[in-house]
């Protein structure tokens, strides 16, 4: 199994980096093998100009085409996720995330925008075709703090629950897939018929 961590942050010195590789760390001590991508680190051109066929596009893309498991980390910017995080995740195939089980983070300067992930990332994920998202995991800026060092730690609340969620992320992307026969199939929207 390969998982791919994704940085949704412009920032360089960023507290969502910091909690993605939080879990990063935890796979790795796991003997799982982990790849990285900082959406920063992309040109920026090619992001601003929708360009698909720019290499570091598409050598991106191929990285989320290899992986089992997208661990996908945003700052919330504006009550939502940020832009540069949406204009990668619209340069990736329709179905990119076709069979992938997602695990969403998200750093943000108060409480009261934590449910970003859920109305702002999660239906972006779905669209991607994600096979599963697991349940989301807020820190606030106060859970990522500085060390005397200079390096970000998490709060140990935020530890934990990360712990249970890589826990999850390892059952989640090893369950077999349910046989499509024994699911609901999606309905075209122009076969949807109301009842006035
Ligand atoms: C442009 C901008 C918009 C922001 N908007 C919000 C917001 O709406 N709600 C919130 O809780 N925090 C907001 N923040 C704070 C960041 O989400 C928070 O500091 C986050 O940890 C930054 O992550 P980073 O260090 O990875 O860039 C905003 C920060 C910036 C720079």
């Amino acid at each position: 199994m390969s998982v791919l961590l994704i940085a949704g942050s412009p920032s360089e010195r960023s507290r969502t980096a910091a909690l993605l590789e939080a879990v990063g760390q935890r796979l790795e001590n796991l003997r799982v093998s982990v790849d990285r991508i900082r959406v920063r680190d992309l040109s920026p051109q090619a992001l601003l100009l929708a360009d698909f066929g720019h290499p570091s596009v598409l050598a991106a893309s191929a990285q989320v085409a290899a992986a089992d498991v997208l661990v996908v980390a945003t700052p919330v910017y504006k009550a939502a996720y940020s832009g540069v995080l949406k204009v990668f995740l619209d340069l990736l195939p329709q179905t990119a995330l076709k069979g992938k089980t997602v695990l969403p983070l998200a750093t943000g300067g108060s409480p009261h925008h934590m449910l970003a992930l859920d109305y702002a990332l999660r239906p972006v994920l779905q669209s991607l075709g994600a096979k599963h998202i697991l349940p989301g995991i807020y820190a606030t800026d106060a859970q990522v703090t500085l060390t005397p060092e200079g390096a970000y730690q998490v709060a140990p609340d935020i530890a934990e629950r990360l712990d249970d969620a890589v826990h999850l992320l390892l059952t989640e992307s090893l369950r077999p897939r349910a046989p499509v026969s024994g699911r609901f199939e999606p309905v075209p929207f122009a076969q949807v018929r109301c009842s006035v």
